[in-house]
Order: structure tokens, then sequence, then C-alpha cells
């Protein structure tokens, strides 16, 4: 057994996190020979519903939960966290964009960064759930000087899976044969999944499904407009998908990349393929097994790639303008 890991996770009693902190407890996160640490934080009123979930993850007896703690202080949830899970936050409702929760939702990014930046482990790292989870995250960001930029990631490995199952299913294969599945940009009706240099059984995704109309309208739009479609079906937003995802952007922060292969995350751009610096844009990434990423560099963009990067570059540069006042 290694040393426990303090995962901190906000919005503890919400959709995402019923079915996220299980399978955190459970070992699915870092794995059978780590113990964990719950810090569960939520707001005053929820703490009532908090402590229902809590015994419930008791009932489970999981023997790799070391502790669980339960907050509505964010200085109390962050304390010595080596990984911050932030979830708390308003989801949309049907005919809403992300975007439109960047007033509600922003400024508790503001209050958390700074926690954060008090009294978080020096190894901490974060992955931004809450909508829109790229602009949460550069509020994040910008509140805690102390924290290298690096350590900020938004989630879009939800992305990721989805573009993945939509190509397996069009080409009659299973997912595990597609890789290198990169989103470029935003949480957003703008993200670009890049179809082009995804691989299905490592051949490149155009040459195995040959119907490039479909790839470059239906899949792409599919991708983009899923979490609105799962809203209208479902009469609210993806969770157990999102918990999912959650579990693999972290899990997949702290594991070697298999060779050739890439994941999704968007993280502080520092200027890679001309993407203005400081914005938090889903990249290609690998990662190296200590918990560091690198951008994947030398992929192809053509012109078609180019113009989609560029606008869902736009539209966050635009969500930046908007909060301008929440960012130090
Ligand atoms: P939910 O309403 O079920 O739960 C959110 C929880 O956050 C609530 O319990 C609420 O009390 C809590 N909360 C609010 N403000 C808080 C604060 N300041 N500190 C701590 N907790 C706080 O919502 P949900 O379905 O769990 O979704 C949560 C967020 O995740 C939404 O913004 C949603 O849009 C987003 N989301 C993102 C992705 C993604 O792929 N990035 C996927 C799904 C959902
Ligand atoms: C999703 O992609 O499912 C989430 O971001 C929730 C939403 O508002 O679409």
């Amino acid at each position: 057994m290694t040393s426990p890991v303090r995962i901190a996770v906000t919005g503890a009693a919400g959709s995402i996190d019923y079915s996220l902190l299980f399978r955190i407890a459970a070992g699915e996160m870092f794995g059978p020979d780590t113990p964990v640490i719950l810090q569960l934080l939520e707001i005053t009123p929820a703490m009532d519903a908090l402590e229902g979930v809590a015994m419930e993850i008791d009932d489970c007896a999981f023997p790799l939960l070391e502790d669980i703690v339960l907050t509505d202080e964010a200085t109390k949830g962050f304390d010595g966290a080596n990984l911050a899970i932030l979830v708390g936050g308003m989801p949309r409702q049907s005919g809403m964009e992300r975007a439109d929760l960047i007033r509600a939702n922003g400024p508790i990014f503001e209050g958390q960064g700074k926690a954060l930046n008090e009294v978080a482990a020096d190894d901490v790292r974060i992955c931004v759930v809450a909508n829109p989870c790229n602009t949460n995250a550069l509020i994040t960001m910008h509140n805690a000087p102390d924290i290298p930029n690096e350590r900020f990631t938004a989630m879009t490995r939800l992305d990721e899976n989805r573009a993945k199952s939509q190509l397996a299913a069009k080409a009659g294969v299973p997912v595990r044969s597609v890789s290198n599945m990169g989103i470029w940009g935003n949480h957003s009706n703008t993200m670009y999944p890049d179809f082009f240099n995804a691989r299905i059984d490592g051949e490149p995704v155009p040459q195995v499904i040959d119907d490039h109309d479909w790839l470059k309208e239906e899949f792409i739009s599919t991708v983009q407009g899923r979490g609105s479609a799962i809203i209208e079906a479902r009469g609210s937003s993806s969770a157990a998908s999102a918990a999912n995802a959650a579990i693999d952007h972290a899990r997949d922060w702290f594991k070697e990349t298999p060779e050739g292969d890439w994941h999704a995350m968007a993280v502080a751009s520092t200027g890679e393929y001309g993407v203005s610096e400081g914005l938090i844009f889903s990249f290609p990434v690998r990662c190296d097994g200590e918990g560091n990423y690198e951008v994947v560099e030398g992929i192809e963009l053509n012109d078609f790639a180019r113009e989609k990067i560029a606008t869902t570059e736009k539209q966050l540069i635009e969500e930046r303008e908007v909060v301008q006042d929440l960012l130090t």
C-alpha cells in the first residue's frame, strides 16, 4: 500500500458526484494499492443531503477509503488536497448553452481558486468539471497564482469518449479499436473532434470510414451537441457518463499514455498551434505516469481543422472577456 491520496470533490451531494464518489472510493481512479481520503465540499443548504451520501459511502465498507471529510468551507475541503475535482455548480437546462452559466458559476471559482492557493498540497492537480468548464478553470487558475499553470485542467474527456463511441458505431468496430481521438478547444458547441488524426485499428479514420460527409458534418455536430441531446432526452444533464469521464481524466493523468496514443484534456495554452496563450484549451496530450502531461506536437492540421480551431478559440477569448473582473 502507498500513502493515501487526498481527493477534494466539490458539489458532493449533486448528481455527478453520486456516481463519482463511490468509484473513487472503490479504487477506480488510483488503483487497488492506493488508499484515498475523500474531502467533500458542498454549500450549506446541501449539507444534510451530503450526510446521507456519506452514510451510503460508509455502508459500502470500501477497504481503500481511509477517511471522509464533509464540509461547507472551501479551506477545509481543499486542505492538503493532492487532487481537486471541481464539480460544484449549476447545470444548464433545456434551451441553454453552457456559456449561459458563466455569470452564475464563474464567481464560485474565484473563491475556490483562492482557497486552493492557500491550503492545497504542493503537488495539487485540479480538474474542473462544472460548466463552462474551460473558463471556470481559467478563473480558478488566475486566483491561485502560487500553483503552477500546468496543474489546472478542464474536462473534455467526456467529448473524447463520445467521439470514440460514435466512430466505433459507424465503423462497426468495438470502441477499443479507436485511438488518437483529440478534442480541440472549448467544451461547447464549437469544440472540434479531430477525426482526421484519429485512428481505427491503427488506420486513419478517413481511410476506414469512407462517408466523409458524415465525418465532416453529422459526426462533429453529434459530438458537439451530445450534452444538449441528453438534456432533452433525460430532462437533466449527463451524470454517470460525466463521472466516468472524470475517473478516466484523473486516472490517465497519473498513468503513462500508451505509445503513439493521446487523450483530450483542456490545459493552459502556452501558444501551441498558435492558440492564444493562457486560454484553457483542449488539446491532444500525452501523460508521463508522474502526473505531468505534454501537448502532442507536430499533428497535421488541414484548412478544415484550422478553421474549426479558430472558431472555438474565438469563443474562448470571448468567454474570457466576459469574466475579466474575476481574473486577478
Ligand atoms: P447538480 O445540480 O446535480 O449538482 C451540483 C452540486 O453542486 C449541488 O449539490 C450544489 O449544491 C453544489 N454546489 C453549488 N455551488 C457549490 C459551491 N460553491 N461549492 C460546492 N458545491 C456547490 O449538478 P450536476 O449534474 O452534478 O452537474 C455539476 C456541473 O457539472 C454542472 O455545471 C454541469 O453543467 C457540469 N457538467 C460538466 C460536464 C463536462 O463534461 N465538463 C459534464 C456534465 C456536467
Ligand atoms: C455534457 O456535455 O453533458 C455536460 O457539459 C452537460 C451539458 O450541459 O451539456
